[in-house]
């Protein structure tokens, strides 16, 4: 009898298992992740309007943000290059280089929190910290509002995107515009959103089984979510620490937030939304290869030693 069931068992595992196989691993993924809405997310704290996103489309791509009426939003996070600037680390204010590399902006409005150790909440919040960072923009507050009042262009616009406030041309009205342009930079309907979706078909057999592997070695507990990622901090080198060139000790991310011993190199796992076009990769922006990248974090976040074979 036992004979008989454990027979049956293997022949309806050889009939059906290739289809029941997808069937479950496209309900597992469905479970792990979410697909990208068509349209920008509802902000409580800042409610669109197409005024204010059109203000921060302009405020997006204006040099005149910066000291040197040189640097924009868009030097370092080019929405023509995935929204990057395809260095290892950005150069800003008299071609300084600055410690860490420029994540995308596509996309950036799910993560939980901004930046790689997480200190801004939002993108608003965010949009501040640049135009004032001595190697990004290096202006101050003031002197951004001088010049935007300067230009009656602004002016107007800022009064048609905050109307009925007191002073419509603010730092903070600044910031809360960017967030509105910056919500409306959303990447929909990628194969993979329509697998989650519910179409089988549309992912390749090589990428159904990378999809497996992913799930099963473990990646999705740090990397899961509508973003594949930003939602969560973590010890970068979790089983083994990478090397000082990836992981420069003077770095201690989340650390520096926090002020506690056990964040000392933690950082938000990124998310990983058009990550075949956002080298190079980690904070340091020193591994240009993804399947280098890859190979690593097998070893340092899952302890998978020989990585291009296990993987
Ligand atoms: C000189 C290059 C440079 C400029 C100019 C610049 N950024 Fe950045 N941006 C960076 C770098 C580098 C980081 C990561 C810094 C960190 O994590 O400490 C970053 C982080 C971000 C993030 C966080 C994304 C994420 O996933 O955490 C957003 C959003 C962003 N910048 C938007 C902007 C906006 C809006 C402007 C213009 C007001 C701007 N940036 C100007 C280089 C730049
Ligand atoms: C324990 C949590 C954790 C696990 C598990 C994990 N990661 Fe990561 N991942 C991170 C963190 C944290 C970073 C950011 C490291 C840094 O640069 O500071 C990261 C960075 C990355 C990057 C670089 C992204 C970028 O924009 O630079 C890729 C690619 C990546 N992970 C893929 C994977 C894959 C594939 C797996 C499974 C083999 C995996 N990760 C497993 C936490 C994790």
């Amino acid at each position: 009898m036992l004979k008989k069931i454990g027979l049956a068992t293997v022949f309806m595992a050889l009939t059906l298992g290739g289809a029941w196989a997808e069937d479950s691993l496209q309900k597992r993924a469905q479970g792990m992740f979410q697909p990208l809405p068509q349209t920008p997310p509802t902000l409580e704290k800042n409610p669109l309007t197409p005024e204010m996103i059109d203000l921060g489309r302009m405020l997006y791509f204006d040099p005149r943000l910066s000291a040197s009426h040189l640097i924009s939003c868009q030097t370092c996070h080019n929405v023509g290059l995935a929204g990057i600037d395809l260095q290892e680390t950005s150069v800003g204010h008299g071609w300084q280089k600055g410690p860490r590399n420029a994540p995308t902006v596509l996309n950036a409005v799910f993560n939980r929190a901004q930046f790689w150790d997480g200190r801004a909440d939002d993108l608003a919040e965010q949009a501040k910290g640049p135009v004032q960072a001595s190697v990004e923009m290096n202006n101050t507050p003031e002197r951004v509002i001088e010049t935007l009042n300067s230009i009656p262009g602004y002016v107007e616009q800022f009064r048609k995107a905050f109307p009925g406030e007191k002073a419509p041309l603010s730092f903070d009205a600044m910031a809360r515009a960017i967030e509105a342009f910056e919500a409306t930079l959303i990447t929909p309907d990628a194969p993979f959103d329509k697998y989650l979706k519910g179409d089988a078909g549309v992912l390749s057999k090589q990428q159904l089984q990378g999809l497996q592997l992913y799930m099963d070695k473990g990646c999705g507990a740090c990397h899961s979510g509508v973003n594949l990622g930003g939602q969560g901090y973590y010890p970068f080198g979790l089983v083994e620490k990478p090397g000082a060139e990836v992981l420069p000790p003077d770095d201690l991310g989340r650390f520096k937030v926090t002020n506690t011993a056990a964040d000392r190199y933690v950082f938000r796992a990124p998310p990983l939304r058009n990550i075949t076009l956002t080298a190079p990769y980690f904070h340091s922006g020193k591994v240009w290869s993804l399947k280098d990248a890859v190979a690593l974090m097998g070893s340092a976040q899952l302890g998978i030693m020989s990585p291009s074979c296990a993987l």
